[in-house]
């Protein structure tokens, strides 16, 4: 498993994201595709990034009926996306047919991982909203494992908790951490960030890396910069 950086094409178009890819002459990125921009464009974004040598997270967060979600993820798989994802609270035999639905006919799948509890839900709303009678951290172990007894990869969720999910669900299980910030840049709307660096020492797979890249004054020497933190 390769260490890498994801960077999060958080843009409201198809032709500023692409302007933006526009900078960076030698080096491919892998970058994650979200709603915003997946919404705005439809499929033909997914399409053009593949089609200029970009590694993608179609990062779309399904969560329906078993048999919906694993239509859902054919598609999905179809465009050529490389990480896909699902919200492990839809259960484990809808994370099984997400799964099914991932399946090329060559044999070739995009690596499915899972959403736990999102980092913007505090354990009081969890427990006091959604009746979840445990601990935030529980909850997330808990969901991460329901993720692997499904057969997926890994799951999403904050540096500071890759370590903890590693140690109860086993080192090879995939963990991608957004959060993520430089020592010297504004921390934003995270809360819960470290740096690429101390991402490395935790032992993260892959950060996804947004506003610290893309609204960079050289986006180009930032993402260099990550890269040299944080990938082997
Ligand atoms: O700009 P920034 O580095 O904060 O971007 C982080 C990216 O990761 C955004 O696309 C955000 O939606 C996503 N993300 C996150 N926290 C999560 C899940 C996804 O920041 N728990």
């Amino acid at each position: 498993m390769k260490r890498d950086v994801i960077i999060a094409l958080d843009f409201k178009d198809g032709d500023t994201a692409l302007n933006f890819l526009d900078k960076f002459k030698e080096e491919k990125p892998f970058v994650k595709i979200g709603m915003e921009l997946f919404f705005a464009e439809g499929p033909s974004i997914v399409r053009e990034v593949k089609r200029r040598g970009h590694k993608i997270f179609l990062d779309l967060k399904l969560h329906d009926i078993p048999n919906t979600v694993k239509g859902g993820m054919r598609s999905l798989t179809n465009l050529g996306a490389d990480i896909l994802n699902v919200h492990a609270a839809g259960t484990v035999d809808m994370m099984k047919a997400a799964l099914e639905g991932t399946q090329r006919e060559d044999g070739t799948a995009p690596m499915l991982i899972a959403v736990t509890q999102l980092t913007s839900t505090s354990e009081e709303r969890m427990q006091k909203e959604l009746l979840i009678n445990a601990g935030i951290n529980e909850t997330i172990i808990h969901y991460a494992k329901n993720a692997k007894e499904a057969g997926l990869a890994g799951i999403v969720c904050s540096p500071l908790e890759a370590g903890m999910v590693k140690e109860a669900v086993g080192k090879d299980f995939i963990t991608v951490t957004p959060g993520i910030r430089f020592a010297d840049s504004a921390k934003d709307d995270q809360v819960r960030i470290t740096t690429p660096a101390k991402a490395k020492e935790i032992g993260t797979d892959y950060i996804v890396v947004g506003r610290p890249i893309t609204q960079a004054e050289d986006p180009v020497a930032a993402y260099r910069r990550c890269m040299a933190d944080f990938a082997d």
